[in-house]
């Protein structure tokens, strides 16, 4: 089963690049289980999502952009982690931050997540750039991107979208008990300063990932992270999807 090639980053000559996996992928000699994008080349891969019609069908439906197409794999991951955290019997669930909402939706749309009262997800972000701050602008930061994110989870009234600076306003709104945590803040500083806020509240057995943690481009992060976790007898397991993995 294949995938069809996504966004890579980093590229000098994208053409050149994507003509070269091509040439790469004639010359397997069983062409199944392809996945080309986010940075990632794989073959003879069972590609479990693929086959996962619900996940697939979420993904079809909120992916907007050619590289929320290719990061499916990372949110395979963040969904299994998710899926976690409701067999886990207690606790809320956490995305700092969620820019647009993409995959945090499709985690609500997979656990059917309004249909579960008793849990919470807590989304955060600044949504428009602040130059002041070392956080890069995304495409899509505005004036108007909050309102839009809380019309994108109107449909979920256990979703709360809060606009604000981690990890200022995590004193302002935040779980008492966490079952599953999403740190993508794409900046070491306020990802460590949420973990010194946050990551006690996770529950025995929750899932964190870290979705910069793997990236040479966020390095920062996994230099100020490991120590953060050998401290406290954790090592983070960097995934090939460049997220990072702890097990509470
Ligand atoms: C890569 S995007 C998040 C993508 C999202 N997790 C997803 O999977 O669709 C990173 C976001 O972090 C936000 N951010 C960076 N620093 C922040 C901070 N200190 N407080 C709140 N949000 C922050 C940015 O506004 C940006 O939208």
């Amino acid at each position: 089963m294949n995938h069809l090639p996504g966004a890579f980053f980093c590229l000098e000559n994208n053409e050149g690049f994507l003509s070269g996996i091509q040439q790469a992928i004639n010359n397997i000699a069983h062409k199944e289980g392809i996945y080309a994008g986010d940075n990632l080349f794989t073959y003879g891969r069972n590609l479990s999502f693929l086959e996962d019609t619900k996940l697939m069908e979420s993904h079809a439906k909120h992916s907007q952009t050619q590289i929320e197409d290719s990061i499916l794999w990372r949110i395979y991951v963040v969904v299994w982690g998710a899926l976690n955290g409701m067999r886990l019997g207690e606790g809320d669930f956490v995305e700092c931050a969620c820019y647009k909402g993409m995959t945090a939706r499709i985690v609500c749309d997979y656990l059917d997540f309004s249909q579960h009262p008793d849990r919470h997800y807590y989304l955060y972000d600044l949504f428009d750039h602040d130059p002041s701050l070392p956080h890069h602008a995304m495409p899509e930061h505005s004036k108007q991107l909050y309102a839009w994110v809380k019309d994108r989870f109107s449909d979920v009234p256990n979703a709360t979208v809060t606009q604000g600076k981690v990890p200022e306003i995590l004193e302002v709104v935040s779980p008492k008990k966490i079952a599953f945590m999403h740190l993508d803040l794409n900046n070491a500083e306020p990802e460590v300063a949420a973990l010194d806020m946050l990551f006690d509240r996770m529950v025995p057995g929750a899932v964190l990932i870290l979705d910069d943690y793997g990236w040479i481009g966020y390095r920062g992060q996994k230099l100020a992270e490991d120590p953060w976790f050998a401290q406290r007898g954790y090592r983070v397991l960097e995934l090939p999807t460049g997220q990072g993995l702890i097990i509470k």
